[in-house]
C-alpha cells in the first residue's frame, strides 16, 4: 500500500526546511520533491516479489528490475515512491548497531531511461540541503573509484570540496541487487556527526561518524552467473533513502531505534516487562530493539500474505517471530505478547500502509497460533539444553544440536545464540 498521501508542497530553502522531523513528514517531503520534478508517486509493492528468483523486496528497485533489463514496459519516464523492504542478510546486527533493521522503509527516485547522473546527483544534494536542511558542512560523499565523472559533478557543478569526496571500491561503490541482474556504480552520500573532527583521512567505515544515508546508483549493466557485465539498453537511476537513517540524523536520537518510527514499539514491549528502557542495561535495551524492529517485520510480511512456515519466507517470518518470543522471555514477559505488539505496530503504522488494518484478524490469529507452538518448543527445548551447557566442561556437540533440533523442532540458531550466551 502507499504511504497516505496529502497535497503538501515541499518547504522551500532556509524557511520550513529545518521543521521536517516526524518520519511521516520525511516520507511526504521525500516523495513530493520528487513529484514536483515529473516523478509518477508509486505505491509501494508487496514484501513478496512478483519476481520468483527473489525470496522477499530488499530495495526499492526490486519492483522495477523488468524494467531495467527491457523485460516489461516502464511505468513512467521517472518515477518515486516509499518502498517496504525486508533484509535478513545481517539479522544478528539488529538492535545491536545503531542502524541495523529487518523491515525498513526505502524511498527511491528512478529514470527508467530519462535523466542520468548530474540531474540524480543534483537533486540529491538540493533535497539533502534546502528540504531536509542538512547543513553542507556534515556532509561526505562517495563515488566508485573509477568514477571520474561522478567525481567531477560533485566538485563542479555541485561544490563540493574534494577532500569531501572518497573513492571507494566494488564493495562499496558499485550496487546489485543479487548476483545477477541490473546494476551500476553508485554514488553514496554521508551524514558526519562530527566534522570538527577533520578530513584526513575520512574513514567512511567509522560508523560512530559517518552514517551513509541515500545511496544513487548509475544501473547501467546487467551482470550474468559468469560476472560478464553487459550494458543495458537504457541509462537508468534507482536510488534509495533509508526512512530511518533521515528520521535518525534530523530527530537528532543516538540511534535508528529512537526515532518515532520505532520507539513507540519499544515503549510497548518496555511496558509489557514492566522496565523504563531508559534505565535499563544494554542486553535489556537489545532486546526491546529486536522486539520492536521485528514487530514491524512479521505484521507486514502476515499482511502481504505470508504465513509461518519452515521453508522460503515463511521460515523468515517463523524466524523472526521466535526471536520476538524469546527476547521477550529474556526480559521477563512470560504471558503471550505478539498479538499486543502486532496492535502496536499496525497502529503506528496504518496510516502510512491501511492493508495493516485491512488485514488486522489475520495478522492477528497468525501471531495467537505461532505464538502458542513455538511456547511448548521452546519449554521443551531449553530445558533439555540447560541440562547439556549444566556439564563440565560446558559444551554441545553438533550431534546434539541436531538432536534438538530434529527431534524436538528446537531451532539450530536458538541453539547457537543460547549456547553463545553461555560463552559456549
Ligand atoms: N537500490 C539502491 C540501494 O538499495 O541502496
Amino acid at each position: 500500500m502507499a504511504p497516505a498521501s496529502s497535497s503538501s508542497t515541499v518547504p522551500q530553502p532556509g524557511r520550513s526546511g529545518t521543521s521536517i522531523r516526524r518520519g511521516t513528514e520525511i516520507r511526504e517531503a521525500f516523495l513530493t520533491f520528487y513529484a514536483e520534478r515529473g516523478h509518477a508517486r508509486l505505491p509501494s509493492a508487496s514484501l513478496v516479489p512478483e519476481d520468483p528468483t527473489v525470496l522477499l523486496t530488499i530495495a526499492g528497485m526490486v519492483p522495477f528490475k523488468p524494467v531495467f533489463l527491457g523485460q516489461a514496459e516502464r511505468p513512467a519516464a521517472r518515477a518515486t515512491s516509499s518502498q517496504k523492504c525486508i533484509r535478513t542478510n545481517d539479522i544478528e546486527n539488529v538492535g545491536r548497531t545503531t542502524r541495523h533493521h529487518t523491515f525498513f522503509e526505502m524511498l527511491g527516485n528512478f529514470s527508467f531511461g530519462d535523466y542520468f547522473k548530474e540531474q540524480a546527483i543534483v537533486w540529491a544534494w538540493q533535497l539533502s540541503t534546502q528540504v531536509f536542511a542538512l547543513d553542507p558542512d556534515h556532509l561526505v560523499v562517495s563515488v566508485f573509484r573509477e568514477d571520474d565523472e561522478s567525481f567531477r559533478i560533485w566538485r563542479d557543478v555541485v561544490g563540493v570540496a574534494p577532500r569531501r569526496i572518497v573513492r571507494l571500491g566494488e564493495d562499496d561503490n558499485f550496487w546489485a541487487s543479487g548476483p545477477t541482474g541490473p546494476c551500476g556504480p553508485c554514488s553514496e552520500l554521508y551524514y558526519d556527526f562530527r566534522p570538527g573532527d577533520g578530513d584526513e583521512p575520512l574513514n567512511l567505515e567509522d560508523e560512530d561518524r559517518f552514517i551513509e544515508f541515500y545511496n544513487l546508483v548509475f544501473m547501467q549493466y546487467n551482470r550474468d552467473a559468469k560476472g560478464t557485465l553487459t550494458p543495458l539498453a537504457n541509462r537508468n537511476i534507482d536510488t534509495g533513502m533509508g526512512l530511518e537513517r533521515m528520521a535518525r540524523i534530523l530527530q537528532k536520537v543516538p540511534n535508528n531505534y529512537e526515532t518515532d518510527l520505532l520507539l513507540p514499539l519499544i515503549e510497548a514491549a518496555a511496558a509489557l516487562a514492566g522496565v523504563d528502557y531508559r534505565h535499563q542495561d544494554e542486553s535489556v535495551r537489545t532486546s526491546l530493539k529486536v522486539i520492536a524492529d521485528h514487530s514491524r517485520a512479521i505484521t507486514h510480511l502476515i499482511a502481504d500474505g505470508v504465513t509461518a512456515s519452515n521453508l522460503g519466507r515463511g521460515y523468515i517470518l517463523r524466524r523472526l517471530l521466535r526471536r520476538v518470543i524469546r527476547h521477550g522471555r529474556q526480559i521477563g514477559i512470560e504471558d503471550p505478547f505478539l498479538p499486543v505488539m502486532g496492535d502496536a505496530a499496525i497502529h503506528l503504522m496504518a496510516e502510512a500502509y491501511p492493508i495493516l488494518r485491512d488485514r488486522q484478524e489475520e495478522i492477528r490469529s497468525e501471531l495467537v497460533r505461532e505464538e502458542a507452538r513455538f511456547l511448548e518448543t521452546l519449554e521443551r527445548g531449553e530445558k533439555l539444553l540447560a541440562q547439556i551447557l549444566a556439564a563440565e566442561p560446558a559444551c554441545i556437540s553438533g550431534e546434539q544440536a541436531f538432536e534438538l533440533y530434529d527431534t524436538y523442532g528446537f531451532p539450530l540458531e536458538l541453539t547457537e545464540e543460547i549456547a553463545e550466551e553461555h560463552g559456549v
